[in-house]
């Protein structure tokens, strides 16, 4: 690239913005000595190995073995080149970077071409769609059934709403600008018939963009104007290479900071419902795409918030889904959950019409309730209580949901809810609970014995740092050489009179390859910089899948002081694995400057060594000799 970013600059956004807090947007992390845990953002995983050093300003994952700066994280995350991640981390700390930098940042070689392409097709398609829904006759229509329902011209921009007209325009669009045809196909915004030829999904319909965490533009939903019998009140794109329906959250883009905000999630049914809270002012809504919700999206969500609101239509399908995803997030999930119903049986989109955004704010504010709570009101849908059985049949049900609640305290306070609604004894309940708590903890012990599982959560929070030997994510314990190599790495780069002494062996190498390029990317670090600095270091070797490496160093525990004969020790630890010729000819060279030193009891040493050497090299030999015939 012609026109770097120079490093003072890039040093300028990395000292005004704490990793951790950049990091924050992204992952829940929570403190745990001196570092901060989380769940990986790059795979999946149930207990946090992602690690956040807000002294050091890195991050490492001792499960993946990813690991580097605040630039890495997010160009690893998001696919981005160096420039783009330093504007993005630059945009975040609001600091301005000159014109030229952010230009030149945007058309960066792409590490996958053909997503790209992709991202471009959609990014373009949606302006192109909102274009007709805001500036168009053809979209009149469309826009008149917007602001019906309620959506005013800021809202239809923030969520980038378009509309696909009856008289199809897209594939000529498309055509005009010469798109490439296998690209128009794989979009998922065509239709193909048997002769290939392409014509356009979406037609008639009222887009939502579908974006992904970042919020780019991946898919579209098509909302039909007027309900039809024949055709789906919503037209989804297919999946494709860049959108899968099990892997994405409406709205999850523009949330996320509200999410971390409110310290909560409100998982909606519908789009609208979605948009309407957010114009609104209740901005931390996201939806699935009309399915049940996923591991895969419970897992995004886990990352960024410990609270979960269900807040689904409530109609009887509404309350049917909200007590299956209670169940699916309850045995599912690590979140705290809560529901949230609108009266009267709407859904939030049509109470928030119907009794306009004071009230409907206020739903939320005071309409909160506990998973057993809604249990208890939705154990009744199919029940006459006003008969005997069906009074008891209740009851049994609600008893079985109290027994497993952990706290007393909200037993007890349930338990006064069926004193006070049938008028019972208060003491026969009380028994009752007690022998459901008895035979549900008998089950359980039933199970363990049966399965014979350890218990779980025993798992060491963090199995060894990345390393070289077996790739990243190498559990074994390692071999003395590696240790020694790591150590000393982290001297080197630490302490520069270590430097100098190791620089001074002639000879010297490490044994694994990375640690030996990391060692020759030092040296020539340490020619245009006085001193080492990890962050400054890392931005150095950013070409390099070396980052994590050196990231994982910083993460081991390590004396703060080292010694003259530990790094003498380490050095040996390591030259000895080093080939015997090269052994060889390194106590050679030590055995001439000895003598030219006049120190004669080093040279005697060093002669005693150079003999031990060659009787090796003898023996090695000797036993090779055989292949030779
Ligand atoms: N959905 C879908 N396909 C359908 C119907 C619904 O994919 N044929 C999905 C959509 O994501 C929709 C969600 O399910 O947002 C909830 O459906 P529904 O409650 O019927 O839609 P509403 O959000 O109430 O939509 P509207 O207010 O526009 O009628
Ligand atoms: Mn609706």
């Amino acid at each position: 690239m012609a026109n770097r970013i120079p490093e003072e600059k890039v040093e300028q956004v990395r000292s005004a913005v704490n990793i951790a807090d950049f990091i924050g947007q992204y992952v829940q992390l929570k403190k745990a000595g001196k570092n901060l845990f989380g769940l990986c953002p790059f795979h999946e995983e149930r207990t946090p190995s992602f690690s956040v050093n807000e002294q050091k300003q890195i991050f490492h994952c001792f499960s993946c073995g990813r690991g580097g700066n605040v630039f890495s994280f997010i160009m690893e995350l998001e696919n981005l080149s160096f420039p783009e991640a330093v504007v993005k981390v630059a945009d975040f700390g609001h600091i301005e970077l000159p014109a030229t930098y952010t230009a030149q940042s945007q058309p960066a070689a792409p590490k996958d071409q053909q997503q790209a392409d992709l991202l471009k097709l959609y990014a373009d398609s949606a302006k192109m769609y909102q274009h007709i829904l805001v500036n168009t006759e053809l979209g009149e229509p469309a826009l008149k059934y917007l602001h019906e329902r309620g959506l005013d011209d800021e809202t239809i921009q923030t969520f980038g709403i378009g509309y696909a007209p009856a008289n199809q325009l897209l594939l000529d669009f498309f055509k005009e600008h010469q798109t490439d045809y296998q690209l128009l196909r794989q979009s998922g915004l065509f239709i193909e018939n048997q002769n290939g030829d392409l014509r356009d999904r979406f037609v008639d319909r009222v887009l939502f963009p579908i974006k992904d965490a970042s919020g780019r533009v991946i898919a579209f939903s098509g909302r039909i104007l007027k309900q039809s019998p024949n055709e789906p009140k919503y037209l989804n794109s297919p999946e494709t290479k860049l959108f899968n329906k099990r892997s994405v959250l409406f709205n999850f883009d523009l949330a996320r900071g509200a999410i971390r905000q409110q310290k909560s999630v409100i998982l909606f049914e519908g789009f609208m419902d979605v948009i309407a809270a957010y114009r609104s002012g209740i901005q931390n809504g996201v939806a699935s795409m009309g399915t049940s919700l996923t591991d895969e999206q419970i897992y995004m969500l886990e990352r960024v918030t410990d609270t979960l609101y269900v807040c689904y239509d409530s109609d009887m399908p509404g309350q049917k889904a909200t007590d299956r995803a209670l169940k699916l997030l309850g045995g599912n999930s690590r979140l705290t959950l809560g529901v949230i119903q609108m009266p009267d049986g709407m859904d939030p989109d049509e109470y928030l019409r119907a009794n306009g955004r004071d009230k409907f704010v206020q739903v939320f504010e005071d309409g909160k309730q506990t998973p057993t709570a809604f249990e208890m009101q939705y154990l009744k849908h199919d029940l006459n209580l006003q008969n005997t059985p069906d009074q008891l049949t209740y009851l049994q049900a609600v008893l079985e949901q109290l027994a497993k609640l952990s706290s007393s305290v909200e037993q007890d306070l349930y338990l006064n809810q069926l004193v006070t609604e049938f008028d019972l004894d208060k003491n026969d309940l009380k028994a009752q609970l007690r022998s459901l708590v008895g035979k549900q903890a008998m089950q359980r012990n039933d199970r363990g014995a049966q399965n014979m599982t350890p218990p779980p959560e025993t798992a060491p929070l963090a199995p060894p740092p990345a390393t070289v030997d077996g790739g990243t994510n190498n559990n074994a314990p390692l071999s003395r050489v590696e240790k020694a190599e790591r150590l000393l790495l982290y001297r080197l780069l630490n302490d520069h009179d270590v430097w100098l002494r190791v620089m001074a062996i002639a000879g010297f190498h490490f044994i694994h390859d990375p640690y030996q390029q990391i060692f020759v990317y030092a040296e020539a670090y340490f020619k245009t910089h006085n001193q080492f600095d990890l962050g400054n270091f890392t931005d150095f070797m950013a070409d390099s899948d070396l980052q994590p490496v050196v990231t994982s160093l910083e993460f081991m525990d390590v004396a703060s002081e080292t010694s003259k004969e530990e790094i003498a020790d380490l050095v040996n630890v390591i030259m000895n694995q080093q080939p015997l010729v090269l052994q060889i000819n390194q106590k050679k060279a030590e055995l001439t400057a000895a003598k030219q030193m006049g120190n004669h009891e080093l040279v005697q040493q060093l002669t005693l060594a150079l003999i031990e050497l060659y009787r090796k090299q003898q023996q090695v030999l000797a036993a090779q000799e055989p292949d030779y015939f």
